[in-house]
């Protein structure tokens, strides 16, 4: 992979370490390999969000996380469902990224939504809550098609998602991620998509 690679950030709505959610964005980043650089970018130290710490100094993780947002060309969200919505961790991520309002890191930024559960919906509900909050922060959703993984603990084997069906329907969808990249409003990631 060169240095020009199409970089994309990689989020998992799991802190835990043998998490599905996880599992399915290896098994993209594998799958996606020759095309663009999936780069998996840990939730695990971002504090509580907490307006008195969002200042001038902000807390390293968070500095760290919304960097990363910044330098991206995209960003592929992979969350499970915590009772019908989304995980604490990634919302709590998101409303750090979302500031300022309207303005911040997540504004026109290319991003792909996926959610995952054992249980046979996929998490639905999630992915809808998930997307709402997406709309706040006025980034590009890729509209359509939603990538649910359903019955996901049958679907993955040594720690990546192996399953042919979902990788299929899953690069397809990234490919969506990648057109909504290339008509988009970074002049870099365009300017490296030419190459
Ligand atoms: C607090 C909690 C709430 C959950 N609620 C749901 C739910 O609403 N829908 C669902 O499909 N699974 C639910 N689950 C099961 C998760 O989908 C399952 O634990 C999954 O493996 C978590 O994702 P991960 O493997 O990426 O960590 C819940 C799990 C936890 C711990």
């Amino acid at each position: 992979m060169s240095d020009d690679a199409i970089r994309i950030l990689g989020i998992s709505g799991s802190l835990r370490r043998g998490s599905y959610s996880t599992m399915v964005l290896r098994g993209l980043q594998e799958a996606v390999r020759q095309r663009a650089q999936v780069q998996i970018h840990s939730l695990e130290e971002i504090p509580l969000y907490n307006a008195d710490l969002d200042g001038d100094t902000k807390p390293p993780a968070v500095v760290t996380l919304k960097a990363a947002i910044q330098e991206c060309c995209g960003v592929v969200l992979v969350s499970p469902e915590y009772n019908y919505g989304m995980p604490g961790v990634l919302k709590n991520a998101l409303d750090w990224a979302s500031r300022p309002a309207y303005a911040s890191v997540l504004k026109g930024k290319p991003v792909l939504t996926m959610t995952t559960s054992p249980g046979i919906g996929g998490g639905v509900r999630a992915h809808a809550q998930l997307r709402q909050t997406l709309a706040g922060t006025l980034s590009r959703v890729v509209p359509a098609p939603e990538v649910l993984v359903a019955a996901v603990h049958t679907k993955v084997d040594g720690g990546r998602l192996t399953d042919a069906t979902s990788l299929k329907f899953m690069t397809e969808a990234f490919d969506l991620l990648l057109a909504e990249i290339g008509r988009g409003v970074s002049a870099y990631c365009q300017k490296i998509q030419t190459v």
